[in-house]
């Protein structure tokens, strides 16, 4: 079976901002496109920390969410934290690897999976599998980073270079950090209907409530793969460091701008 890597922290304070950005940008938005009705079963591929899916099954009081994780951390950090906001049957958590997955297939309205397929050297098959899970006529929901899309302005020195080495460590493991451009290639090639596709702003300025968090967001997950950088060879100790010190004096600039953007795409089953 091929493998996956995650190269990104636990950290408690990664989480956290993870769950204020989840709240304040990322879950509104992605909610917006979904336009659930209702009463869907679905099932969340990668379901991390859960927010995500605790959004979505708020927003289906009469169906059922099923969110699929293979970290043993995440999962008990997503069920104390659905635990802490009373929460704690909303969704049903279970263990599993989304690139062998064991499910109800055929039966769920939606398949979904956020920044989950950047993450594993085969993503089409985890898509095929989404594919199956679905009824015919059900929905698949892709959303994935398209690092390349990041800019940054004014621009920190050194931070395009250091962004570039990032964006290696993906493909160093076997991973593709261009995901998000192929959604709906992966859509199809898994042979689902594409239907749609957009981009959510994952993005903000100087003078957001937001900004600083998003700021740290940012080099956080440049940050989190320091030890893979630097092992990999993709970027020098002492440059490093000091490429982070600029950013987090520009992150305090008065006109800083950070315009990211996360690619969405939605597929049908049309075949039983
Ligand atoms: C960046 S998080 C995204 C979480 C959630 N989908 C969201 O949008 O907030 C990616 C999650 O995918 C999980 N993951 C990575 N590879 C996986 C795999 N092969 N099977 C199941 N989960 C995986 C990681 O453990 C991590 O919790």
């Amino acid at each position: 079976m091929t493998e996956s890597t995650y190269i990104h922290g636990t950290a408690p304070e990664e989480q956290h901002r993870l769950s204020l950005l989840n709240d304040v940008l990322l879950n509104p938005a992605s909610l917006r496109e979904l336009a659930l009705r209702g009463g869907e079963r679905i099932v969340d591929f990668g379901s991390g920390l859960g927010q995500f899916s605790r959004a979505m099954a708020r927003a289906v009081p009469r169906g059922h969410v099923v969110g699929i994780e293979r970290s043993e951390e995440q999962l008990a950090l997503a069920r104390r934290l659905a635990a802490d906001d009373d929460e704690a049957d909303l969704v049903e958590f279970r263990q599993g690897d989304v690139l062998n997955a064991e499910l109800e297939w055929g039966t769920y309205d939606v398949a979904h999976a956020r920044f989950v397929l950047e993450h594993v050297p085969d993503p089409l098959r985890v898509v095929k599998s989404m594919v199956r899970a679905v009824r015919p006529g059900g929905r698949i929901v892709l959303a994935d980073d398209d690092h390349d899309v990041l800019r940054l302005w004014p621009e920190p020195p050194g931070i395009a270079e250091l962004w570039r080495a990032y964006m290696r460590t993906y493909d160093r493991i076997g991973n593709d950090p261009f995901t998000g451009r192929r959604l709906v290639q992966l859509l199809h090639d898994a042979g689902a209907q594409p239907v749609r596709c957009t981009v959510i702003f994952f993005g903000g300025c100087a003078g957001m409530d937001i900004f600083p968090t998003l700021a740290a967001n940012m080099i956080g997950v440049v940050r989190s793969a320091r030890e893979t950088i630097l092992s990999m060879g993709l970027y020098e100790e002492k440059a490093f460091d000091a490429v982070l010190r600029e950013y987090d004096g520009w992150a305090k600039r008065p006109d800083a701008a950070i315009w990211f953007t996360m690619p969405w795409a939605e597929g049908r089953r049309t075949s039983s």
